[in-house]
């Protein structure tokens, strides 16, 4: 099976975690594409989505999908996302699609964390994908620097010779060479470096199930 097929496998696997009449969190990438693009099938059994992106909430409007204001909303039922890594403990990195600030957001708000990836997301210990992290713009190159101190090169992510701005208008550092053998504890003093928004180590919002998309089929994962 492609890398594609799996993403498809995990998306559509994942519309038995949404409970009927609720409203939906919603993440970001391709795979929940795949996801969104199979939600479109049951829409009128669900009153909407709560989204972590423009992106995913275009697609979502698109296929008719109510896109509700996170603030409008109490908790939510359900989150379902993507991850570029997650490892055996249901810690993940995000943000490889530079939506993590409003992933971990909607993440909060909602009860479980249900978590759909193909199997090259599965690693031993985070930290082989550059980690995202989303940054107030004038302390970009202190953080760099406080990165470096740690044993870790940041870059600050470009698109057409420019740095991307995300949603939020704020910058995306991605940080290599970190092993995060202890995601907690690295999310804690990250989240309190100044200029720091988010750092794409979801340890507090975890995942409470994960579906692989294998080449044996989907495999779930509880944690
Ligand atoms: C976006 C994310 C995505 O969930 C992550 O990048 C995985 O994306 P994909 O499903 O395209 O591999 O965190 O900010």
């Amino acid at each position: 099976m492609t890398q594609d097929e799996l993403k498809a496998l995990v998306g559509q696997a994942a519309l038995k975690y949404v409970p009927q009449g609720e409203i939906v969190g919603v993440g970001t990438g391709s795979t929940v594409d795949k996801f969104i693009d199979a939600l479109a099938s049951m829409k009128d059994a669900i009153r909407g989505a709560v989204s972590s992106s423009s992106a995913s909430t275009a697609r979502l409007k698109a296929l008719g999908i109510p896109v509700f204001d996170a603030n409008d909303v109490d908790e939510l039922a359900v989150y379902i996302d993507g991850a570029d890594e997650i490892d055996n403990r249901g810690y993940m990195i995000k943000g490889g699609g530079a939506a993590l600030t409003r992933e971990k957001i909607v993440a909060a708000q909602s009860r479980r964390i249900v978590c759909i990836a193909d199997e090259s997301k599965l690693v031993g210990v985070l930290g082989r994908f550059p980690l995202p992290v989303e940054v107030i713009p004038m302390a970009a190159h202190r953080l760099m620097r406080q990165f470096a101190a740690m044993g870790g090169n940041a870059q600050l992510r470009m698109r057409e010779g420019q740095p991307l701005l995300t949603d939020n208008g704020l910058q995306i550092l991605d940080v290599t060479g970190l092993t995060l053998s202890e995601p907690l504890r690295f999310e804690n003093e990250v989240n309190q470096w100044p200029g720091v928004v988010t750092v794409g180590v979801f340890a507090h919002q975890k995942a409470a199930v994960c579906l692989l998309g294998t080449s044996q089929g989907v495999r779930t994962m509880t944690f």
